[in-house]
């Protein structure tokens, strides 16, 4: 999502430069946000070259001054479901006068999603970039899963992979209306055909396993198809735990996955398993569903003090939660799940690169990828003081900044 540059461009003006590198000379690192005041960051070729004291900065081509403003990691969406056309608003209204998410509307979007054009949804999916990248967010991973038919998931992640590396096929969404009698054959069609023709443009694959909507997946099912995306070369990940509790965070755990989401209802064995698979398996929160399905926000405290890795994102989807904005999952995260600040930027960044198995993201270091977000602000404090205010705006080397 960041534009390549030729030139280097030194930022100044930093005010506060939360870098999220533990070992940076001279930062503080309480908190283990690696602080920097008054800093400068150097950029080349899309990628940080030097970082430190603006009184030390080396000279480069160009030079931008942020204006006294804060500049953090950009934010990592590591859970989203942007490939979708249709309008489920009158789902969420309902859901807020007592109505229960079960899953059953993922078929409306379906729908509409296979009666929209190639154009019509690249152009969609566009916008919804977009307006996360005005948000702070710099890299976003993107599901398929609103096709459900060969055809439909291979162009979802056709059309996802122009956006993003870090697409996810989700074939196993839901069972589709048409397979409704035949859930075997459905999985058959999944881990065959459809994986064949997805796989292609996919790095992970993930499944719905949630034995409490009728419309996701079994323990056994969700084995079949984790397993069969592991055989072709895909990483694991897994929604687990959302509606109720479940199978999804223990088989996330035994096979390995790199993430597995909701995580809203844990019992003492899955915080024990998450906890012992911490290098492995993060486990990623998604506060905006709880917020958008009137549901109980999952016990982040709980994972992190029993030694957990989380992560935070926004599962931007038209139906459980049709919010791109990391900010607001972050304020959300410390006013309802008793997070810091500080643990909750580093959830949104650190945290949910780490479940995309990625390093060059998340931490501005020397040799990381150049992705900033720039606070109209002086301390990335007010992200959380000033909820609901536009302030994060990813940073675009030659561009604007601030708002
Ligand atoms: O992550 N739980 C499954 N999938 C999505 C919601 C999909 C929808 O309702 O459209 C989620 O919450
Ligand atoms: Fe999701």
């Amino acid at each position: 999502m960041t534009r390549e540059l030729k030139t280097a461009t030194v930022f100044t003006g930093i005010a506060e430069l939360v870098t999220n590198d533990a070992v940076l000379d001279g930062a503080d690192h309480c908190e283990h946000l690696g602080r920097l005041s008054d800093a400068a960051v150097v950029v080349q070729d899309g990628r940080i070259a030097w970082v430190g004291p603006a009184s030390q900065a080396p000279p480069a081509d160009e030079l931008q001054d942020v204006g006294g403003r804060a500049v953090i990691p950009g934010f990592v969406d590591s859970h989203s479901h942007l490939v979708f056309a249709g309008d489920r608003s009158q789902e969420f209204a309902a859901r807020m006068t007592g109505a229960r998410y079960d899953g059953g509307g993922i078929a409306t979007s379906v729908d509409a999603t296979r009666a929209a054009s190639d154009d019509q949804l690249r152009a969609l999916v566009a916008a919804r970039v977009a307006e996360m990248r005005a948000q702070g967010t710099t890299t976003v991973e993107i599901k398929s899963g609103y096709g459900l038919s060969v055809q439909d998931e291979a162009r979802s992640l056709r059309i996802a992979a122009e956006f993003t590396s870090e697409t996810t096929f989700l074939g196993a969404h839901v069972v589709p209306p048409e397979f409704a009698d035949r859930r075997s054959e459905y999985v058959d069609l999944v881990v065959g055909e459809m994986l064949s023709a997805c796989a292609p443009y996919a790095r992970w694959i993930d499944v719905f396993c949630e034995p409490h909507s009728a419309h996701a997946f079994t323990e056994e099912e969700a084995r079949v198809v984790l397993s069969a995306g592991q055989d072709a070369g895909l990483g694991l990940r897994v929604h687990g735990n959302q509606l109720g509790h479940g199978p999804g965070v223990r088989l996330a755990v035994e096979l390995g996955a790199a993430s597995v989401d909701h995580c809203t209802f844990l019992t003492a064995d899955d915080v024990e398993h998450l906890a012992a698979a911490s290098d492995t398996t993060v486990a990623t929160l998604l506060p905006g569903v709880e917020f958008s399905t009137r549901s109980p926000y999952p016990d982040a405290r709980r994972l992190l003090d029993a030694g957990a890795s989380i992560a935070l994102a926004s599962d931007c989807n038209p139906g459980t939660c049709y919010s791109s904005s990391i900010p607001f999952v972050l304020a959300l995260a410390v006013r309802e799940m008793r997070l810091t600040p500080a643990e909750a930027l580093l959830a949104a960044t650190v945290g949910s690169a780490k479940s995309l198995r990625r390093n060059d993201i998340g931490v501005i270091r020397v040799g990381n990828r150049a992705d900033l977000t720039v606070l109209d602000a002086p301390s990335y404090l007010h992200l959380f003081y000033r909820a609901g205010v536009p302030i994060a705006c990813a940073l675009s080397p030659g561009g604007r900044h601030g708002r």
